[in-house]
């Protein structure tokens, strides 16, 4: 029979790689709810148009990526390639709409159609944090900050540098929109086919675009920072002030648009340059639009996600996973009591195995192996005089204690270590 193998672009979060992500998660909630947000979940697959109105149906997310099917009553579907749409979609279904700002924190697998690569995935896991029911722009520098803050914890704020750009408001747009289109009408004939497309539906698309020859001509277009109107570039100013007033260090891009049609005003992204392609570790902005395109009412809102393998392939956070204790059996007598005083053990929060190799000395060769500080030896000879044999992995002395002491010895011994008297 032909060996099943994982679909590409999806992987197996295999013990080590499962704790260095529940690591990043954990940490990352920390620093959340520090701000208030509070953590929330949404399904894996939503109604298809959750994603391709607010999103874009122009984007590539939309356009390429999505894995959208029929279920078997005919409702289209889309698992879910980001969180953002979701919560706003779960705030409006909840009834939340009259009660804000409501602030949430959440992760989860997203899905995404995309060519895998290190740090690009099919399945991947992101964190967000979304701040929705205000338009202050002390809003979006406090989504900021938190972002920062999560990085710092995590010991990789110090290797990305965070790019700040404006998208402006629609009237912004708009003004941009014309004169985007006049320069790139000049060059209509060495634009990508997709960006030849792009040039009627949706310019500002095309700055966006990965295509080589796009890229070159994108480069010298008008930026959108000139046609901010003096709202949005006091918006813009006002969340650039708060950031360095925080000292959070950060660069202009003034080609940053991100690749979702629902963002104006703030966007920004924390890169590195130790993921090599894959850089951007986290990503946000403002998305006011987002919720009138949801049916919903004009509510104003930010927010941001991160990618958790990559976050935790920069964390490098590699604590092996370790035992406290192995109980030891030296014969088939003594099964059963090994069996009842692993539970006891348990019961009192200790991580016990009992190996199962057919030799002593092959059963210790395991609790070392797995890291354990004692082991508890019993045979019939401990039974029968109600004791048992303690073994210090670490320095290899052993002693007899009582049986029923067993646990009580456990528990100082573990205690103590944790104070340091051991
Ligand atoms: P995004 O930039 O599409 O934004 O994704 C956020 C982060 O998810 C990226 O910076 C990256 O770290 C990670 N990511 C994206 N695609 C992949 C992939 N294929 N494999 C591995 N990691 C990936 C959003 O998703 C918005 N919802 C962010 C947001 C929240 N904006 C406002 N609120």
């Amino acid at each position: 029979m032909k060996l099943m193998r994982p679909v590409r672009g999806t992987t197996d979060l295999m013990p080590k790689q499962k704790s260095q992500m529940n690591f990043v998660i954990e940490k990352a909630v920390v620093i959340a709810n520090r701000y208030g947000f509070q953590a929330m979940e949404t399904p894996i697959f939503e109604f298809k148009e959750v994603f391709s109105r607010p999103l874009g149906e122009s984007s590539d997310v939309v356009a390429k990526e999505t894995y959208s099917f029929q279920d078997r009553g005919g409702a289209d579907l889309t698992l879910r390639p980001e969180g953002t749409a979701s919560v706003m979609r779960a705030l409006i279904s909840n009834g939340l709409t009259q009660s804000l700002p409501q602030k949430f924190f959440y992760s989860g697998p997203m899905f995404r159609y995309e060519r895998p690569q290190k740090g690009r995935m099919r399945q991947f896991n992101q964190i967000g944090c979304e701040f929705i029911g205000s338009f202050e722009p002390l809003s979006d520098a406090e989504i900021i900050g938190c972002a920062a803050d999560i990085l710092s914890e995590l010991g990789v704020l110090e290797k990305c540098t965070l790019y700040v750009n404006s998208l402006g408001d629609n009237e912004s747009r708009d003004n941009y929109r014309a004169s985007l289109v006049s320069y790139l009408l000049e060059y209509k004939e060495s634009l990508s086919v997709d960006s030849q497309r792009r040039l009627s539906s949706n310019p500002l698309r095309i700055l966006d675009s990965k295509a080589k020859e796009d890229i070159e001509i994108v480069e010298n277009a008008p930026k959108l920072l000139q046609f901010l109107t003096t709202q949005a570039k006091k918006h813009f100013d006002r969340v650039t002030n708060l950031l360095d007033l925080a000292g959070i260090d950060w660069q202009l891009d003034k080609k940053l648009v991100r690749g979702l049609d629902y963002y104006s005003h703030t966007a920004f992204e924390f890169v590195t340059n130790g993921l090599g392609s894959q850089g951007t570790v986290l990503g946000g902005g403002r998305y006011d639009g987002l919720s009138s395109m949801l049916g919903g009412p004009n509510i104003g809102a930010v927010g941001f996600a991160a990618g958790v393998e990559r976050l935790a392939l920069l964390t490098e956070q590699t604590e092996d996973f370790k035992y406290d204790i192995a109980v030891i059996t030296a014969d088939e007598y003594a099964e059963k009591h090994a069996f009842a005083l692993a539970k006891d053990l348990r019961s009192c929060g200790l991580c016990v195995d009992i190996p199962l190799a057919n030799q002593i000395g092959k059963k210790l060769k395991r609790a070392n192996l797995i890291g354990c500080t004692l082991s508890f030896i019993i045979g019939k000879t401990e039974i029968n005089s109600n004791s048992l044999q303690v073994k210090f992995m670490e320095n290899g002395e052993q002693k007899q204690i009582n049986k029923s002491e067993a646990v009580s010895f456990a528990k100082n011994f573990f205690e103590g270590r944790i104070k340091g008297i051991q």
